[in-house]
């Protein structure tokens, strides 16, 4: 009863920010992503009898507290869709990502473990299945089930089923690029579920930000069908920023950004002023991802690496969905 899955991260264009439900992870909004290939996290569950308790490895690191009870109650929910709630697991997971610092490694983290997990346990269930029940680990995870582009549907049903992701195009429709600039590895202060719910429940630009979001899908959708790097890049720039808005207004106020952060973002515009299709989004961190096509990747990668206080400049292709290995 053993299986490994692989799974990449995703960077969302159209941000998943706020829950309608926070023990179903229902978000109040669709979202949609960009599976990326150069992060990802390999995991492998292996399920016991005589096991009395789950153990939760990540990168050879036993794992107590939060982040293992967020494990132990995914696991409980596969053990109770099995009907195996005899066994207990072992659980051990390699980030080839920065954990918990703004590059989604909850969405690989647990669509590899649900993928992993499923398996392990012999739980037959379709891609929309296995999305709806990764959604219970980290809501950005449900899209890492699929490479590409990746629309989770926020659903209209209290019990959440039918709220899942679904593929819009896959990885080989379009060659953009996406590099991740890299300012700081550290784990960030107020952790996406945390910064969400404070912004649902307090920011008086929420309900603006829950309205914008049907024009943003529309436009972004059609950019993507046509391969229209300024209509994908400037749908994905405002969304980001209208995004980061609503934690300025929350209370208490708080960002994720750093002047480094900013810097990159002044630096995104100087390329675009001389001429260079490049755009810029950012996730609940300091880190920011830029978006450009493949004729652009050495003044880019120039551009960006010469920013004081840029650590490193990781370039990614549209990735693919979920591995068994
Ligand atoms: P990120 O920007 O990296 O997605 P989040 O705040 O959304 O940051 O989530 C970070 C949390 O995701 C970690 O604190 C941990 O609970 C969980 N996580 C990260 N990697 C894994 C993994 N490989 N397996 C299980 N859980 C993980
Ligand atoms: C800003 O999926 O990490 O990256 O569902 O609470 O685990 P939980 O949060 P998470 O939130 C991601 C927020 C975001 C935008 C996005 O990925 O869509
Ligand atoms: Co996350």
């Amino acid at each position: 009863m053993q299986a490994t899955a692989r799974a990449h991260t995703n960077i969302a264009l159209i941000k998943y920010w706020g829950k309608r439900d926070e023990t179903r992870i229902l978000p109040m909004n669709n979202s949609l992503s960009l599976t990326l290939d150069g992060f990802y996290t390999t995991t492998t569950v292996a399920f016991h009898e005589e096991l009395t308790e789950d153990q939760f490895y990540l990168d050879d690191q036993l794992v107590e507290g939060a982040a293992y009870g967020k494990v132990t109650a995914f696991l409980d929910r596969i053990r109770q869709t099995a009907g195996r709630l005899d066994l207990s697991a072992t659980v051990h997971s390699t980030n080839h990502v920065p954990t918990a610092a703004g590059f989604a490694s909850s969405a690989s983290g647990f669509a590899a473990l649900a993928a992993a997990s499923a398996k392990a346990i012999g739980l037959d269930v379709t891609d929309p299945e296995l999305s709806m029940l990764t959604r219970h680990g980290s809501g950005s995870a449900c899209r890492s089930i699929y490479g590409g582009f990746v629309e989770w549907e926020k659903g209209t049903q209290a019990d959440g089923s039918d709220s899942y992701a679904v593929p819009i195009a896959p990885a080989d429709h379009w060659d953009v690029r996406v590099a991740a600039v890299v300012l700081s590895s550290a784990e960030k202060k107020i952790l996406s579920r945390e910064g969400m719910k404070r912004t649902v429940d307090t920011s008086v630009y929420y309900p603006a930000w829950v309205e914008s979001i049907p024009a943003d899908l529309a436009a972004i959708k059609q950019g993507i069908c046509d391969k229209d790097i300024t209509k994908v890049g400037e749908t994905a720039e405002a969304n980001c920023l209208r995004m980061h808005a609503t934690t300025l207004a929350a209370q208490p106020p708080f960002s994720y950004w750093h002047s480094t952060t900013m810097a990159v973002m002044e630096a995104v515009q100087d390329l675009r002023d001389s001429g260079v299709p490049a755009y810029f989004t950012i996730d609940a961190g300091p880190n920011v991802k830029v978006l450009y096509l493949p004729e652009q990747e050495e003044t880019i990668r120039e551009k960006l690496q010469a920013i004081p206080g840029v650590q490193d400049v990781t370039v990614s292709r549209p990735g693919p969905g979920l591995a068994y290995l």
